[in-house]
């Protein structure tokens, strides 16, 4: 049954009458209508639905979203946009690692929560971040570039 949850999204709080184990990928999709995180896989397996919490990237398809009550959520819309790029969006374009870009959300917020954690990550955190996060262009190459430079 739904009950009143209280969320903590981009710095808003929202209050919604949700059944407590929804994905918090659901909710914030079609509730709150942030669309940076994608529905890929659905089972926590490809990354593409990666959201911050606690400044740690968490797939968003597989937690429910009473587990993220009372902690700060960021989406890609909370890191940046097309007039305000975040400095791995921005590496991302100067390395042209995109091609559909499905994925990327997940790379990015990846990225962010490791150099968060580690200002001045070695190449093997790097891809140890990154390393459940699927590109089905095969850019991981131009990813890992991307992700260096946002190192740098
Ligand atoms: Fe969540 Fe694939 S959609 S991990």
């Amino acid at each position: 049954p739904a009950r009143s949850l209280s969320l903590t999204v981009n710095g808003q709080s929202h209050l919604l009458d949700l059944a407590p184990d929804t994905p918090l990928l659901t909710v914030l999709r079609n509730d709150l209508e942030l669309n940076g995180p994608k529905f890929g896989c659905g089972l926590g397996a490809c990354g593409a639905c990666a959201v911050l919490v606690d400044d740690r990237a968490v797939r968003a398809c597989a937690i429910p979203v009473a587990a993220v009550e009372g902690r700060p959520v960021t989406t890609l819309e909370g890191l940046g946009g097309p007039d305000r790029l975040h400095p791995v969006q921005k590496a991302l374009i100067d390395e042209q690692a995109a091609q559909c870009g499905y994925c990327l959300n997940g790379m990015i917020i990846a990225v962010t929560s490791l150099l968060r954690r580690d200002p001045d990550p070695d190449d093997a955190a790097i891809r140890s971040a990154l390393r459940h996060h699927l590109c089905r262009c095969g850019t991981h190459v131009e990813i890992l570039n991307a992700a260096r430079r946002a190192a740098g």
